[in-house]
């Protein structure tokens, strides 16, 4: 008996304890065309089977140790084989044994005697089915591999999109952060008024529990808040003493610059920071400039800014006055609260002493 093993054949794995049964098989399938491997009982088939991976499975079922269906239970219960499909060729024709054989996993049945006709027509057929499944197996795998690649590019086309937004933002904050120093190096001689200032007016926000965009933005927009100074004229920015009416109507002005100068943009940040830039001289009780508005007509992150601002404005040294003890602008924002500031920013303020207190102790130097 011969055992065919070449590369574009079909392999079948033929197996019966009857020699002359597997002489028959081995002769037919090898004249249809298919490379025959043969084995005597289902223990030696099943250890050709895991060696070769054949095509298709062609066995016996009465067989001494290990029966057709034993076999047929092995190899469905191997995922390496499961894919095999597996002829089972029985004397019995009884209901019960097709049953139990396709119970287990069983594609098809041959009845003895077998017509060399119909095992042709039947081993076509399921190695056709075979072919298909593999090409299909193939297909998802190749496909699933792909669809791997394509979303390991994505996700790293996303990293890459993240870390250019990253320094985006990064050089979009850099640069509101030197223009926003220039112009306050014109009255306080130091950023640190607006870094400072900026980290109350977060420190007041997240008090309040704004969503996180709004912090950001608060943060972000507030050290703005002055930047109309830079058209303000030296000798009334920098007057030591108290300024006239006319004077005091000029430096009014740089809330209506600062609002010129950041209007017109579609960017949320540059919205709130003319609504800053404007609003924070306002007071709660209308008593405020440029516009007199009160309460609520007031934008919020210009009540929080407020606060941040005249805080800082109070504990450091002016060229007009000199600092003040921190208790003592704790209490001046105690008792503005409904009167100057809103007493909802003034509150969330006061709650949060000690984390005020910290950044007041932790900022960048004076002669940042
Ligand atoms: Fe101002
Ligand atoms: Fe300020």
């Amino acid at each position: 008996m011969t055992d065919s093993t070449k590369q574009d054949k079909h392999t079948v794995v033929v197996i019966d304890d009857l020699p002359s049964n597997l002489l028959y098989f081995n002769d037919a399938l090898t004249r249809f065309g298919y490379a025959a491997i043969t084995a005597e009982n289902g223990k030696q088939g099943l250890e050709k089977i895991n060696i070769v991976h054949p095509d298709l499975i062609l066995t016996d079922v009465n067989m001494p140790e290990m029966d057709g269906y034993q076999l047929c239970e092995a190899v469905k219960g191997n995922p390496a084989t499961e894919d095999i499909p597996i002829i089972l060729v029985t004397a019995q024709d009884d209901r019960d044994s097709l049953i139990r054989g396709l119970s287990i996993g069983a594609d098809d049945f041959l009845i003895k005697p077998v017509n060399p006709s119909e095992l042709q027509a039947r081993v076509r057929n399921l190695l056709l089915i075979k072919d298909y499944r593999d090409h299909m197996k193939r297909y998802t795998a190749e496909l699933e591999t792909q669809v791997s690649l394509r979303t390991q590019e994505l996700n790293q086309a996303f990293e890459e999109l993240k870390q250019v937004n990253l320094q985006l933002k990064e050089s979009t904050l850099d640069t509101i952060r030197r223009l926003s120093t220039a112009a306050e190096h014109r009255d306080t001689d130091t950023g640190a008024h607006i870094w400072r200032m900026s980290q109350y007016a977060q420190a007041i926000a997240n008090e309040m529990k704004l969503p996180s965009d709004t912090v950001d933005n608060i943060l972000y927009a507030s050290p703005m808040h002055d930047v109309g100074k830079i058209a303000t004229p030296d000798h009334i920015l920098l007057k030591p003493s108290k300024l006239t009416k006319e004077e005091w109507s000029v430096m009014e002005e740089h809330t209506f610059i600062g609002e010129q100068i950041l209007s017109g943009s579609a960017q949320p940040l540059l919205v709130m920071a003319g609504e800053i830039a404007c609003g924070h001289h306002e007071k709660w009780d209308g008593s405020g400039y440029p516009r007199g508005l009160s309460n609520e007509n007031i934008p919020l992150a210009a009540r929080i800014t407020a606060v941040a601002d005249v805080f800082d404005a109070l504990t450091t040294k002016r060229v007009y006055k000199d600092a003040w003890t921190t208790e003592k602008a704790f209490e001046y924002i105690k008792n503005q609260s409904g009167s100057h500031f809103d007493p909802a920013c003034a509150d969330a303020f006061l709650k949060n002493r000690s984390g005020i207190v910290n950044i007041q102790q932790t900022g960048p130097d004076q002669d940042h």
